[in-house]
Parts: C-alpha cells; sequence; structure tokens
C-alpha cells in the first residue's frame, strides 16, 4: 500500500493524494484543497500544538505511552548510573559521548567560563533585596548579550561553540549570584578546582572556609537532577528557544525566553508550586481534603500529569530513588510522607487514572532539592542550569535545518469585518 493520504472534499467532491512521511503529512499539502481558485486553502487548526511537529529532531527521544526517555538515543537510567552532567551536556549538544581528549577539552572549557563580567554583578545588585532569583537569572542573561557582540555571528560555528561554553559554564555562577543576593551573603566566585555541581554549591554555600567541601553524595544528587533536566525535545521553552532563535537574534536573548517560558507553574516553576502546595495540605491526614478539592477543580495536583507522558515519567523514578540517598545525609524531609500519600491516592483514583495523570519529574525534584537547603524559589532556577544545554542544542539544530525558517503561525480570524471609523461625537 502507498504511504499516502487520499483525501475527498465534500463541498467539491474533489479528491487528493497527501505523501505520508514519518507519520505525518505536511501541513502545507493542505492548502490546494480549495472550494474556490482564489481560496487561501485549507490550514489545520491546533491551538498548543496538541498534534503538530513543529520540527525534526535527532536530540531527544520519548516515548509518553511507555514512559521512555533517550538523550541521542541512550536510556535516561544509564546516563544517569553511569554518566555526569557535562558528559551528558556534551552528548546532547554533539550527538555523540566525548573520548577522553574530547571530554577533557569540554570540561576545560567550560571551567574557564564560569566568570562572568564584574559589571553583571553591579547589575544583580540593583534587584530588590528579595527579587526572585527566576527573575534575577532571566534578566541577567539578558543582560549577557550586552557583553558580547559576537554571539551574533549565529552562523559562524566557532562563534556558536564559545557562546555555548560561556552560557554553560555561566548559568551556575549567574544562578548562585541570584541567590547571594537574595540571602544577603556576598558573592563567591567560582572555584575551578571543584567539579561543575561541586562548583555551583560552593558558590551557593561557601562562607568563610578556604575551600568549601561538598558532602560527595549531594554533590552526586545533583548531578544526577542535573542529567534528568538536560532536555525534554519539544517542551514549552524549548519551543520557546527555537521560536525566539528563528527571529536570529543572538542565543543569550534566546534563553532569556526560553527560561521565562519556563518559569511558569505549569512547566519549570511546578517544582516550586509542589512544595507550595505540600505545605498548604501540611498533614498527611488533609490529603483526601485537598484530593476532593482538586477533582471538584479547585486547582491542580501540581507536579502530576504531562502533555507526552501518560505514564509514569522515568524521571521521576529515578528522582524518588535519590530522595532516599539524599535523606540519608540531609535527614528525611517530613513533607515526603504527604507526597508519597498524595501520589498513593491519585494512582487509585480514577480521576486521575481516567485522565492518565502520573508524577512528573517536578513531584519529587523540589523535596530533594528542599532537604539540600535550597529555597523553593531557587527550584526553577535549578531547572535552568541543566536545561541550558538543551536549549542551545535546539536551538543550534533548528539554525542548521533547512526544513527551518522564521516561525510565524497563521490563526483563523474570527473578529469585525471592515468598517468605518467613528468620530468621538457619533460613539455610543
Ligand atoms: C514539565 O513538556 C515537557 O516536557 C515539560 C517538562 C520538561 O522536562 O520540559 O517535562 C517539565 O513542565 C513537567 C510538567 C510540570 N507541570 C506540572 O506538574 C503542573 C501540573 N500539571 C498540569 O498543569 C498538566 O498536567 C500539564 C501542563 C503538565 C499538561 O497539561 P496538558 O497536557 O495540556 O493537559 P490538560 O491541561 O489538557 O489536562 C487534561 C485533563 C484536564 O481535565 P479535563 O479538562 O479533561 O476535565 O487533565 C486534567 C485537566 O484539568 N489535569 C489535571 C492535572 N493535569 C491535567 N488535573 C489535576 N491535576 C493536574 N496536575
Amino acid at each position: 500500500m502507498p504511504d499516502t493520504l487520499t483525501i475527498i472534499d465534500n463541498r467539491t467532491g474533489k479528491q487528493y493524494e497527501l505523501s505520508i512521511a514519518n507519520d505525518t503529512i505536511k501541513a502545507m499539502d493542505l492548502r490546494q484543497i480549495k472550494v474556490n481558485e482564489n481560496d487561501f486553502g485549507l490550514m489545520t487548526y491546533d491551538p498548543a500544538f496538541m498534534n503538530t511537529a513543529s520540527c525534526k529532531s535527532m536530540i531527544t527521544f520519548i516515548d509518553g505511552e511507555k514512559g521512555i526517555l533517550r538523550y541521542r538515543g541512550y536510556p535516561i537510567e544509564h546516563l544517569a548510573e553511569k554518566s555526569n552532567y557535562l558528559e551528558t551536556a556534551y552528548l546532547i549538544l554533539y550527538g555523540e559521548l566525548p573520548n577522553k581528549p574530547q571530554y577533557e577539552e569540554w570540561v576545560h572549557n567550560i571551567t574557564y567560563h564560569t566568570l562572568i563580567h564584574e559589571n553583571i554583578k553591579k547589575l544583580m545588585d540593583g534587584f530588590h533585596y528579595d527579587a526572585h532569583p527566576m527573575g534575577m537569572l532571566i534578566s541577567t542573561v539578558a543582560a549577557l548579550s550586552t557583553f558580547y557582540n559576537d554571539a551574533k555571528e549565529i552562523h559562524n560555528p566557532e562563534s556558536r561553540k564559545k557562546q555555548t561554553y560561556r552560557l554553560i559554564g555561566k548559568m551556575p555562577t549567574i544562578a548562585a549570584f541570584a541567590f547571594r543576593h537574595s540571602v544577603g551573603r556576598p558573592y563567591v566566585y567560582p572555584d575551578n578546582a571543584l567539579s561543575y555541581t561541586a562548583n555551583l554549591m560552593s558558590m551557593l554555600w561557601k562562607m568563610t572556609e578556604t575551600q568549601f567541601q561538598a558532602h560527595p553524595a549531594l554533590v552526586k544528587a545533583l548531578d544526577v537532577l542535573f542529567i534528568l533536566h538536560a532536555d525534554h525535545e519539544q517542551n514549552c521553552s524549548a519551543n520557546a528557544m527555537r521560536s525566539i532563535g528563528s527571529s536570529h537574534v543572538d542565543p543569550y536573548a534566546a534563553i532569556a525566553g526560553a527560561a521565562a517560558a519556563l518559569y511558569g507553574p505549569l512547566h519549570g516553576g511546578a517544582n516550586e508550586a509542589v512544595l507550595r502546595m505540600l505545605d498548604e495540605i501540611g498533614t498527611k491526614d488533609n490529603v483526601p481534603s485537598f484530593i476532593k478539592g482538586v477533582k471538584s477543580g479547585s486547582g491542580r495536583l501540581m507536579g502530576f500529569g504531562h502533555r507526552v507522558y501518560k505514564n509514569y515519567d522515568p524521571r521521576a523514578k529515578v528522582i524518588k530513588q535519590l530522595a532516599d540517598e539524599v535523606f540519608e545525609v540531609t535527614g528525611r524531609n517530613p513533607k515526603l510522607d504527604i507526597a508519597l500519600e498524595l501520589e498513593r491516592i491519585a494512582l487509585e483514583d480514577e480521576y486521575f487514572v481516567k485522565r492518565k495523570l502520573y508524577p512528573n519529574v517536578d513531584f519529587y525534584s523540589g523535596l530533594i532539592y528542599q532537604a539540600m537547603g535550597f529555597p523553593v524559589e531557587m527550584f526553577p532556577v535549578l531547572f535552568s542550569i541543566p536545561r541550558t544545554a538543551g536549549w542551545i542544542a535546539q536551538w543550534e539544530e533548528m539554525l542548521l535545518d533547512s526544513d527551518q525558517k522564521i516561525a510565524r503561525p497563521r490563526q483563523v480570524y474570527l473578529g469585525s469585518g471592515m468598517r468605518d471609523y467613528v468620530v468621538m461625537s457619533k460613539r455610543k
């Protein structure tokens, strides 16, 4: 049988053959379907892109029904167990696991781009004392575009590589400076003798000691969390990155836009919203009444549900196991009991089962971050740091894809027809 779709337009009786490739038809092939010759032709109407592929990609594969997540073909469970964040970032960006010289050069280049211009400190000092760190991160990343004019050379691979080093190297520094500003502590400069995540912890927590000694189990846990958050195909913030990047703006401005999308409570802001929800519930005994409220439409079970996963988010499984290792060091987060009870009840309740709502990556991650001492406001910031690699990879793939051009969707116009201007004296 041919890979085609036969469409009969019952308005005209005309028949059309559309080719099928990769289980899709080309939307532009619908434009030939008209009633009158000067019609615009058919489009699809797909708010929130529920069933629209905006691009071809070779970076991340998700099977929502089976709960599968792979970066460049490698299962997330293998990478979480055997890799580290910088190696996984290299894989996501360049398509292959690095060999030893490649890895060492990559780590060196990231490590030597962790410092930020001293004027950035002055910019961050301008924020209110209780500014949300995510708002500070978004603004500061956008400001980086004013320091690196070479970033506008987006078609120069060497320039893209240099901005990649700078972005992956500086996001932890900006994140840590935002945190230190919000708690009124002096900024701690990067310590290039430390690993990527140990250095972040040093910039966050170091006080007067000469070198910060992070607990190795917590460094490892944060690194695994970063692996799990590194990319997730065409999520809301990746779509923002591609759309903004398609105008050929520099990658700093595009990343600021992607981070802004991630900030929303339906996306990367969900991990912060989960902890606020657990605080609102207060005790295990209040879970049934809270669930009842959700089912009656009073709000959402934050950390549950996913556009793609209609099964358990594989990242949530890994995070749940990681929680036990972290709590051995930090002490158990008492909110875990409320979270486990929420999960237990929800997974048995028809309302959630029918809607295929399972815990997603954000349901347990906040419990670990909180146990590690992070305030809830830092949670979306801790999501942005690792996702920077994914955003850059999606951006670069879009730039190099000959199918792509500036993103500019169509619309279905249902507004007023043509009407003449009415002078003030004649208005109702
Ligand atoms: C991330 O896309 C990605 O890959 C994102 C991400 C990534 O790595 O980049 O995985 C990270 O953003 C994870 C998701 C974090 N967000 C949350 O935990 C917020 C709570 N979840 C939801 O708001 C919701 O599930 C979404 C936004 C995640 C998905 O929304 P969809 O696919 O648009 O689903 P929907 O809103 O159309 O809901 C379908 C039904 C609705 O009920 P009915 O209209 O059929 O009666 O399910 C209900 C919704 O009301 N529903 C929920 C619910 N999520 C959906 N009801 C209660 N609690 C929820 N959490």
